[in-house]
């Protein structure tokens, strides 16, 4: 195109905010931020990323010079920390701003890429990349990919497939590595190929204490159950007791004690010959919380979480 072809400077585009509006990728951060407490940094980077690929597109409206840019991330952070919900989030954002075409996440672990035996790695990693194409692959603690104890290790193959395709096709697949943080950059280390492939870093800090019980909070909502005043307080004593100890999964620990709560309420309720109110159906009581082996420790020597009554 010669200068006199060439679209004045003070040609316009759509307004920014019109597109973020319309393409409906306004209403699933809007739901991202309803759906999760806190996350604040998080959220942000995600916002930045919209942000990116939406200016992106205005210039490619404008028939300006327009690469797709590198969308490989890792989720760094503990376990029941949002990572996966967020990836499910981020797999529709980037559907929405046209990045991929599905917008579906495959979530995979070591076992679903390496094979036993020789000649096996190669057809698994392919299988699970293919149904992962047009959307999102989602590889939890990635680093276990990497075993260097092992002389031979199928999961380098695999490894190797991956960061071909991260490089080759990336404007239709996006990978997320999430797990551990400091294993994560252990494997960064020994990986300097995936380690340049990545383009965002984000970590999901832990929960605070008020996090926790406003995670609660909104679970029992959406779950039509409240606490009552006893059971609000006695609660936010099993959260200071259960955050210190072992196997605690920030808001996955929640869930599964506010599962435990409402088994013990239904209990409770269950031996009653007189009909119950909606209130009584929906009221979670502190002596629902109390029988939890929590503030019982010497019940519990040798509970793991599942376990865990
Ligand atoms: N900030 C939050 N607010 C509300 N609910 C949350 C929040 N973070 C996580 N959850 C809920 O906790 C559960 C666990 O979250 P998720 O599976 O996304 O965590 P994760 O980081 O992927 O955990 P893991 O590392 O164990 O796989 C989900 O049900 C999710 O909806
Ligand atoms: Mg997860």
């Amino acid at each position: 195109m010669d200068a006199t072809e060439t679209p004045a400077i003070t040609a316009t585009t759509t307004a920014p905010r019109q597109l973020f509006e319309s393409s409906g990728v306004k209403a699933l951060l809007d739901q991202l931020d309803a759906e999760l407490i806190g996350l604040a940094p998080v959220k942000g980077r995600i916002r930045d990323i919209a942000a990116l690929l939406l200016i992106d597109k205005l210039r490619q409206e404008q028939g300006l010079q327009s690469q797709p840019p590198s969308l490989h991330m890792s989720f760094t952070g503990n376990p029941g920390t949002g990572k996966t919900t967020v990836a499910m989030r981020m797999a529709e954002v980037l559907k929405q701003l046209g990045y991929v075409r599905k917008g579906h996440l495959v979530a995979v672990t070591r076992d679903d890429l390496v094979g036993q035996f020789i000649g096996h790695t190669a057809p698994k990693t392919k299988e699970v990349i293919k149904k992962a194409m047009g959307g999102v692959l989602f590889i939890d603690e990635a680093y276990y990919l990497y075993r260097p104890e092992n002389e031979r290790d199928y999961g380098q193959e695999a490894i190797e497939i991956l960061l071909q395709v991260m490089e080759n096709q990336r404007d239709d697949l996006v990978v997320i590595l999430a797990g551990y943080k400091d294993r994560m950059e252990t494997f960064f280390g020994s990986n300097p190929g995936m380690a340049s492939r990545i383009a965002h870093h984000i970590d999901f800090p832990d929960y605070s204490e008020a996090e926790l019980m406003q995670i609660a909070q909104l679970m029992l909502r959406r779950l039509n159950y409240s606490f009552d005043d006893g059971a609000a307080s006695t609660f936010s004593r099993y959260v200071s007791l259960r955050r210190r100890q072992p196997h605690f999964a920030n808001a996955r620990s929640i869930r599964n004690a506010l599962d435990r709560i409402r088994l013990r309420h239904a209990t409770r309720l269950f031996g009653s010959d007189e009909a119950l109110t909606r209130g009584q159906l929906c009221t979670l009581q502190a002596q629902d919380i109390l029988a939890s082996r929590v503030f019982h420790p010497a019940a519990d020597a040798v509970q793991t979480e599942g376990a865990r009554k």
